[in-house]
């Protein structure tokens, strides 16, 4: 690979090129500062590579996301959750005999430490349920000092596989304390995602079936959300990690970063907003504010840092909202009919084709989770639950290159120099 020449001032610093199986080369800086005596400058790590990973790839021109090389939509389509963790975890789809093996290590460690209850019935009825899971996933330190050794490899494949296993469990103890209902155990005849759902949605008064549509529609989503390169959420796991913080703490870092409405609350945002237009004839007026440089507002589940083309997990998520509403014989729901026309109209308008912004994951899911019988409010919980493995698999990465540091990032500073302190009535 060749060097990158930089000229500065009296310098001429010979920097050494990185090659990417797919993307963009690197210029390797590290020894930037050492050598040069400057840092770079890149806030929002527009143009900055944080590590080397081999987990997921987008393509952000082309609208490509693949998780271990398999692009999202066949995934999406022919995959399932379980297996997808699988992928995301030790880089290869399973054969059978690796699944099966997979499956029950999961299944086996769904039930949370009885003590765990009570942690909930700390927070108020109304707390929010990312607050919820934000605190127990934390607390789950507290129980497992069996798998908290992150120096351990049989600690941190415990760790990770207790986290997948339980963060379902979690996600739904979170709603049923939020609605006032007694929490449902898992039921370990049921798979993965039925499970969620069953813990959701049953009462001990009466039987509860999963309709298998819905946990189909589930599982897509789960699958759609597992991983997405170094977004924010990510970063912030990776950071905390690098510190030697248990994987516990780094993954609830991990949800406490997702929340944001910017990030992982977006598809709570969306929904909202898509209620607040209503109908359709108020969408060129939310098309005006959004283009407005003066008002706050964005068109809540557009745009997206890396995809200048269409998210290929909208496109599926579109597909999904339209095939379970319309099983569920609600397709000329309202909401999604203002979606599908501020889709159209928006991605014929000028601004929004100029800034290359189009729907995101956030755009169409909130439909779909509504229609489900979520409240707005478990969106974001429902995509740090999906997300989890995600995490996981990139805190693992990381703790497992031998060469990786703490992060540890520089500044350019802007504030007083020296000076001296000033006694309060001389001030
Ligand atoms: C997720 O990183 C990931 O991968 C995240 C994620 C994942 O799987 O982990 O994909 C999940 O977080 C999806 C994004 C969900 N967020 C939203 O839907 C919130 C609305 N979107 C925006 O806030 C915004 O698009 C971001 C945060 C998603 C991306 O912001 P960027 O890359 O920093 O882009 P930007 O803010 O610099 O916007 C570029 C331009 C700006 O105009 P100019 O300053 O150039 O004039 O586009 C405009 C923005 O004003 N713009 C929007 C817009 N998003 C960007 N204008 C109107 N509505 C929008 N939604």
């Amino acid at each position: 690979m060749t060097n990158a020449t930089l000229k500065f001032g009296d310098k001429e610093l010979e920097l050494p090129m990185m090659s990417p199986t797919v993307g963009p080369d690197v210029i390797d800086i590290q020894k930037l500062y050492a050598q040069g005596g400057v840092f770079t400058y890149d806030p929002g790590f527009t143009s900055t590579a944080s590590c080397q990973s081999n987990i997921t790839f987008i393509d952000g021109n082309k609208g490509e996301l693949l998780y271990r090389g398999y692009p999202i939509d066949q995934l999406a389509e022919k995959s399932h959750f379980l297996e997808v963790c699988y992928l995301l975890l030790y880089g290869e789809l399973p054969t059978s005999e690796q699944l099966s093996d997979f499956v029950p290590r999961v299944t086996r460690h769904t039930m949370l430490h009885e003590q765990m209850a009570y942690f909930y019935r700390g927070f108020r009825r109304d707390a929010p349920p990312m607050a919820v899971v934000c605190g127990v996933m934390g607390a789950l330190s507290s129980f497992y000092h069996d798998s908290t050794d992150i120096t351990d490899p049989e600690q941190r494949e415990i760790a990770s596989i207790r986290m997948i296993a339980k963060i379902p469990t979690i996600t739904a103890w979170a709603y049923k304390y939020s609605i006032g209902q007694p929490f449902v155990y898992p039921k370990n005849e049921l798979d993965y995602t039925s499970n969620f759902l069953h813990m959701c949605f049953s009462v001990p008064a009466e039987k509860y079936v999963v309709d298998p549509i819905l946990s189909r529609a589930m599982d897509r989503i789960f699958t759609l959300h597992a991983d997405h390169e170094q977004n924010a959420s990510t970063s912030t796991v990776r950071l905390a990690g690098s510190s030697g913080a248990n994987p516990f703490a780094c993954i609830a870092a991990g949800v406490a970063c997702l929340w944001g409405p910017a990030h992982g609350g977006a598809n709570e945002a969306a929904l909202n907003m898509l209620r607040e237009i209503g109908t359709v004839d108020r969408i060129p007026e939310y098309i005006a504010r959004a283009k407005d440089k003066s008002d706050p507002f964005r068109l809540m589940g557009f745009g997206h840092r890396v995809y200048k083309n269409f998210d290929p997990r909208a496109k599926v998520m579109k597909e999904s909202a339209d095939e379970v509403l319309g099983l569920m014989g609600i397709e000329n729901n309202p909401t999604l009919q203002v979606a599908k026309e501020l889709e159209r109209i928006a991605l014929s308008d000028p601004y929004f084709i100029e800034k290359k912004l189009y729907p995101n994951v956030d755009f169409y899911s909130g439909i779909i989770l509504d229609a489900m019988g979520f409240p707005s409010s478990m969106f974001t919980p429902i995509f740090a639950l999906a997300r989890t493995v995600g995490w996981i698999a990139q805190w693992k990465e990381m703790i497992s290159d031998p060469t990786q540091k703490i992060g540890r990032p520089r500044q350019l500073y802007t504030g007083a120099t020296f000076r001296d302190y000033v006694d309060v009535e001389k001030r």
